[in-house]
């Protein structure tokens, strides 16, 4: 399964299980631990997806501030003037990864879906509202690398998504394809860094240039990269411009649930613009209980996801970041370096951050003799007997692993089960001891 919310309807269970008497604290703590038996351990670096760990101790404040807070409505800072200060204090620090001029404004929101879809309707917004263009069928031009939340968005707020096929050799978006899918009812342009599929940062600078040339909006999808990528720069990691700093990006997303190690719920759509920025909110007094405003998706929004963000910023510092950023980045390439070792796999590109994938070799090589293609789910269906969690994407059919912190201590394990099951689903189709082993 790749990255997935299964849409089946299971029928109601046929009792409710709502005691008449409630149950004690300690024996209800005791059923909820009890359903998590069949959990992937991502505590134990196995899951490569969905889940992030930079240390146990920032794991448990950022529980404890979401704990703290977790009561606290920020649908209303008025009331909870603490919430408006720490979503300030993040915004400007992301704000400094993101390399934001003064004028940018930003907010947070639940994830980068939302980010996604917020940054979607507010240009759509801005179009329909321009005093000389007013857009009324928007379009938007896109990679087919751009994340799954820009098809939502665009289902969601009635744009025309234009699908423009990466390179095929690097996986990068082709700024000069997009630019010919567009037309005068094209709004935005977009870009990722890193795009999720195979880990590579798009050329942000080409894209960016040509929405200007057009006069268009230019999204830099920044939810895996937007906390790493300054760090790796840092150290000298080569890497194409993916920021503000580009004139012409105007706006980017950048997850903190993801590799800024923080609870989930937590992520930022900044605009370079105040007045980009107004087209995002909501806000109505045609109804009976008064002025309603909001910044998102969300009403109610809980206080917990913000502290926790707050906290393990503070926490972890530059020195923290710069720290886990590293660690995964060196991880990522070790792994890489195995898969391209191994004659029967084909890793997908070179990971520009943290992120990669890889299916099976299709060419023959010399080493592998004359053994078919092996199926490559076969080998996710092994290291999920495993213990492992790794997603599954199409096409072509590929495991994506995203590689953070928590891997540098079990990834030469991942590395010997994954070679282990490459020998079983070898024997299995007829190809016993063709191979090595990775380690
Ligand atoms: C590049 C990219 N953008 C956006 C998202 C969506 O983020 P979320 O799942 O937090 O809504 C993801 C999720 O993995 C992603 O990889």
């Amino acid at each position: 399964m790749g990255q997935s919310e299964r849409h089946s309807s299971p029928a109601l269970p046929s009792a409710s299980t709502l005691p008449e008497t409630g149950w004690s604290v300690d024996h209800t703590l005791e059923q909820l631990e009890a359903l998590r038996v069949n959990d992937v351990r991502w505590k134990e670096g196995r899951a490569f997806s969905l889940a992030y760990l930079v240390s146990p101790e920032v794991h448990d404040l950022a529980t404890e501030a979401y704990r703290r807070f977790s009561g606290e409505n920020a649908l209303n800072v008025e009331a909870f003037p603490s919430l408006r200060s720490m979503a300030n204090d993040v915004l400007a620090i992301v704000g400094t990864w993101l390399g934001a001029p003064a004028s940018a404004r930003g907010f947070l929101t639940s994830g980068g879906t939302e980010s996604i879809l917020m940054a979607m309707k507010a240009a759509r917004d801005q179009f329909r509202h321009d005093d000389i263009r007013r857009i009324t069928s928007p379009n938007v031009v896109l990679p087919t690398s751009a994340h799954a939340a820009f098809h939502k968005a665009a289902a969601y707020f009635d744009i025309q998504l234009r699908s423009v096929p990466v390179c095929s050799q690097t996986w990068r978006a082709d700024a000069v394809a997009m630019d010919a899918a567009a037309d005068e009812n094209t709004i935005m342009f977009v870009a990722s860094a890193p795009q999720y599929p195979q880990g590579v940062v798009d050329p942000v600078a080409d894209i960016a240039a040509a929405a200007m040339q057009r006069g268009i909006n230019c999204h830099v999808d920044a939810c895996m990269g937007g906390v790493t990528l300054p760090y790796l720069a840092e150290l000298g990691v080569p890497l194409p411009a993916w920021n503000f700093a580009v004139e012409g990006v105007t706006s980017m997303s950048v997850d903190l649930h993801k590799f800024g190690y923080t609870a989930k719920g937590a992520s930022v759509v900044m605009y370079r613009s105040a007045a980009l920025r107004s087209h995002q909110g909501f806000v109505t007094d045609n109804w009976l209980g008064g002025f309603y405003g909001s910044s998102g998706v969300l009403g109610t929004k809980s206080g917990g996801p913000i502290a926790a963000a707050w906290a393990v910023l503070h926490h972890l510092g530059h020195d923290g970041y710069r720290r886990a950023a590293n660690t995964a980045r060196d991880t990522a390439v070790e792994i890489a370096r195995a898969i391209q070792a191994d004659p029967r796999l084909m890793l997908r590109a070179h990971p520009d951050a943290t992120l990669l994938s890889f299916g099976a070799a299709t060419t023959i090589d010399s080493r592998a003799g004359s053994a078919p293609p092996i199926d490559i789910f076969a080998v996710a269906d092994g290291l999920a007997a495993r213990g492992w969690y790794v997603d599954r994407q199409t096409p072509p059919p590929s495991i994506h692993l995203t590689v953070n912190a928590v891997h540098a201590g079990t990834y030469r394990r991942f590395l010997q089960d994954l070679a282990g099951v490459l020998d079983q689903v070898g024997s299995e189709s007829g190809n016993a001891g063709a191979y090595g082993t990775l380690e």
